[in-house]
Formats: structure tokens, sequence, C-alpha cells
């Protein structure tokens, strides 16, 4: 099963700081790095360290060579990636000493993607193949109906969860992948108790399949009345940027490879513990080799 991963590529502008910054408010960083980020180049990532044949589609401006070496570097597949004219997608994030982070994306060469550029990406994958997605690029509500009339096993992670996505037809998506917050929007449920947003997913969704995450709570996976859980691994946070991504990308290698649910909700689980322990977005990803010797 090859995944075709068509997302976003972000330099994430990284700055350390006291606190998140207040309206009215000037403060000074403690530090400041240049990371590859970006959720599509982040979970592409974490797919190819997980073992998956990986391929990355999407758009880098002429600043972008990091990001198309951190993807090489990663062993993803990279004929697909254009080059145009203007600036990469970008992210302007601070994080505080509680690794708590706030992020201001800038589109930029993401949102160029075009009906276009899908039709010449998908040729080359067949049914049974899977897309992966999340919302920082255009042309997600195209790139789902091609991929369903494929049969291509569609998988949206429908992050950042903005009205975007209203040109997405949820009933084409095969696997939403997406966190508490991300559910109860897409379940439209006021309650936060994890047990009414999944029956609450459920019911809007009785045909998908869902991973959630729950912070804290751990995760679980459930489609009808299949359902697993999977505690966190307990680690000391240092930035907790790509974390969901890191999950993502392990979880759907992890099924991509066809290893059991439960044991893709473990691999994913101990990857994103060993990820929030380090800085940054894709350089703290970890390999399946680091995430077999931390589960041992
Ligand atoms: O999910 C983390 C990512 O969100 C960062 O790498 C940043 O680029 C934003 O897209």
């Amino acid at each position: 099963m090859r995944v075709l991963s068509l997302g976003s590529l972000n330099i994430d502008k990284v700055y350390s700081v006291d606190h998140i910054v207040n309206p009215k408010e000037t403060i000074e960083s403690t530090s400041y790095n240049n990371f590859c980020g970006g959720k599509g180049l982040n979970q592409s990532v974490a797919l190819a360290r997980a073992g998956a044949d990986v391929s990355h589609a999407g758009m880098i401006g002429e600043d972008g060579t990091m990001l198309a070496d951190a993807l090489r570097e990663s062993g993803v597949r990279m004929d697909l990636l254009r080059t145009v004219d203007g600036p990469s997608g970008h992210a302007v994030i601070q994080i505080d000493p509680h690794a708590q982070n706030c992020i201001i994306i800038f589109g930029g060469s993401n949102r160029r993607i075009t009906p276009q550029y899908i039709d010449e990406v998908m040729e080359g994958f067949d049914a049974g193949d899977v897309l992966l997605l999340q919302n920082e690029i255009s042309g997600n509500g195209y790139a789902i109906e091609k991929a369903h009339e494929k049969g291509m096993i569609v998988v949206l992670n429908p992050s950042p969860y903005d009205s975007r996505l209203d040109e997405c037809d949820y009933s084409k998506v095969d696997i939403f992948m997406v966190n508490e917050v991300e559910g109860r929007l897409m379940a439209g449920c006021e309650s936060e108790d994890p047990q009414i947003i999944r029956e609450s997913l459920k019911k809007a969704f009785p045909k998908a399949a869902f991973v959630l995450t729950l912070g804290e709570a751990g995760s679980c996976y459930f489609k009808g009345d299949e359902e697993y859980f999977q505690p966190i691994f307990s680690v000391k946070a240092v930035d907790t940027t790509a974390a969901g991504d890191t999950f993502c990308g392990y979880f759907l290698s992890s099924m991509a490879l066809g290893l059991p649910i439960p044991q893709c909700l473990k691999r994913a689980a101990a990857a994103s513990a060993i990820c929030v322990s380090r800085s940054g977005a894709s350089p703290s990803i970890p390999t399946s080799e680091e995430v077999d010797a931390f589960l041992k």
C-alpha cells in the first residue's frame, strides 16, 4: 500500500518565550530557530521514518530548499514536489516553558495547489493506495473527489479546523484523524466528555473510521462497534509541536504495513511521546528504531 501525502510544507520560525505574548505586549524571546515543519511535511517525515512508502506532493517557494532536503533525507519520495515563484509557507511559533505553543501560519506556496496539479500527481496512484490530507493547502475538496473516484483510501486530518473544510465532502473520507477539539467541532457536540464525543462522531459519520487523540487521556480508534484504546506514555515535554503529526504518520504507516490496530495506536503513542521530549517539528520525529527501543 503506497501513500500519497498531499500537504503543506512550512519553514517554522520558532521563538522560546517566558509566556505566550498577550495583546498590547512586547516580549523578548530567549532563543530563535528555523525548523522544517508544516503538517504535511511532518506527517510525510513520520510516515517515512516509520517505514512507509510515501510520496509527498506539494509546493515550495524559492526559499524552500531546506524543506525539500528534509523530506529527501527522511526517505520520502520527492518526484511530485514542485517549486513555484514567491515564498514558501511559514509558521511563527512561540513555545513557553511548559512546552505549550501557539502558531500563526502563512500559506504562501501551499495555497498554489490547483486541480490540474492534483490530476497530475494522482496519475501514478491506484485503488487501494492512500491519500493523506490536512487543512493547510488549497484544493482539498477536489483531491477528495478525485481520490474517492479512483478507489483510493482517503485519510483526512482536518487541522487546522476552519471554514476552508466546507469544500470537503466528508462522506468520501474513509479515515479521520482528529484531536478532541476537532472531533467535537466535526460532531457539533458541546460536551468535552470523550465518550460523548465518540458517540456523536459515530452517529454523524457511521461509515468512517476515526483515530481520536485525547491529550493526557490517550487515544482511540473506532469504526462502528470496533473500538481500541491506548494510554499515553508519560515523558517530560519540551515542545509539543508536531506531536499530532507524528501520531498520524506513525499510525498510518503501521496500518499500511499491515499491523493490527492496537499495535498501530501503541507505536503512534510511543513516537509522539518521543517527539514531545525534543525541540522542533520534523527534527523531533523519531525513527522506527528509536520507537522500538522506547517500547522495549
Ligand atoms: O502541526 C505542527 C505544524 O503546524 C508546524 O510544523 C507548523 O508549520 C504548523 O503547520
